[in-house]
């Protein structure tokens, strides 16, 4: 932990340098990479940092009324920007996995864009150089194909996601950083533990969670059955042990089902559990067999339109975390 103090240090000081008497804005996800990035550069410029949270419309069930609860204590400004019309019209007819990435990236530099020139332009009024703060880490780059040696495997939306046109420069305090190392700062900054432990979610959200075109309508089953599995486990007490769960919507499949006295032709949804130390690998996890039960008999009860639940037992390599 002396190697994280100094890593805290070394970047306030580094970020000082670089912003001056600037002013930034930190792109606040909800989750604990740009929440640690917040708070360092918060120690480094104080109250000329704001931080935005953007809500895409690809959220989970209650995320955004949870991340405005628990980080308005924290970062005393934060912009809450509803884009959800603007995110899913822009990825309407796309199916292509690093195609909804690309858009999605740039669709987020468009809206803090716009959120800085809300924030500060009465101020600058375009004068000085535009800061965006990212939570970007190590496996980040590495899996965008900017490390040493690998390839792109897919864009993250905070790397290879980002538009050739980038107004800002970026600050980026957790770039050689493992989320472990992260989650180690945090709790050094004393940062509140839901924060540091809280799951990894992908910057794309649901939109790359549902296989095939996003639409509202499929991103409202993708949140209920979603919605369900997350309480499932947590009411199972796995929420440490389980790295993280994605469920996937195979939207484009269908498959015959009977329930009641009637055939139903719906959609599959896929348990996605891994255990991972740093999501650079992940072991499918095995999840106790009640669990599984409960949650696909709710989710089949409960969610309309999904008929089957099915189990992801692919470690990484060979498969990623997420689907897309
Ligand atoms: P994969 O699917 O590559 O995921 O095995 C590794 C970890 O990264 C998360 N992930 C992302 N996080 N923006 C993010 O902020 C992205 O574009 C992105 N893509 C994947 C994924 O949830 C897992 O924790």
């Amino acid at each position: 932990t002396w190697t994280m103090l100094n890593i805290v240090e070394e970047q306030v000081e580094h970020i000082r340098a670089q912003v001056g008497e600037g002013r930034a804005i930190c792109a606040l996800s909800g989750g604990v990479d740009s929440a640690v990035a917040a708070a360092i550069v918060q120690r480094a410029i104080g109250d000329r940092l704001t931080c935005v949270y953007v809500d895409h419309g690809m959220m989970r069930q209650g995320e955004t009324e949870q991340v405005r609860h628990d980080f308005e204590e924290v970062f005393d400004v934060l912009d809450v920007v509803d884009a959800a019309d603007q995110f899913i019209d822009a990825l309407a007819g796309v199916r292509d996995p690093e195609e909804k990435r690309k858009i999605i990236g740039r669709e987020f530099i468009r809206t803090f864009e716009a959120a800085e020139a809300r924030v500060f332009g009465d101020l600058e009024a375009g004068a000085a150089t535009a800061y965006l703060v990212q939570g970007t880490l190590y496996p980040d780059v590495v899996e965008s194909g900017g490390g040493a040696g690998a390839s792109n495997i897919k864009s993250h939306h905070n790397v290879g996601g980002l538009p050739d046109d980038l107004d800002f420069e970026l600050i980026e305090p957790l770039r050689t950083l493992f989320k472990d190392e992260v989650r180690a700062v945090g709790e050094q900054l004393g940062l509140p533990s839901t924060m540091v432990w809280r799951q990894p979610f992908p910057g794309p959200g649901l939109g790359i969670r549902i296989i095939g075109e996003v639409t509202r309508e499929r991103l409202d089953l993708l949140r209920q059955a979603d919605a369900i599995a997350r309480e499932e486990l947590t009411r199972a007490g796995l929420d440490r042990d389980i790295w993280q769960m994605p469920v996937v919507l195979l939207a484009d499949v269908r498959s015959v089902g009977v329930q009641g006295d009637g055939r139903t032709y719906g959609h599959p949804v896929v348990l996605r559990p891994v255990t991972s130390e740093d999501a650079m690998t992940a072991d499918w996890a095995r999840l106790p067999y009640d669990l599984m039960e409960r949650i696909s008999t709710r989710i089949t009860n409960e969610v309309a339109e999904v008929n089957r639940v099915t189990v992801d037992i692919t470690s990484k390599p060979p498969g990623t975390i997420e689907w897309e």
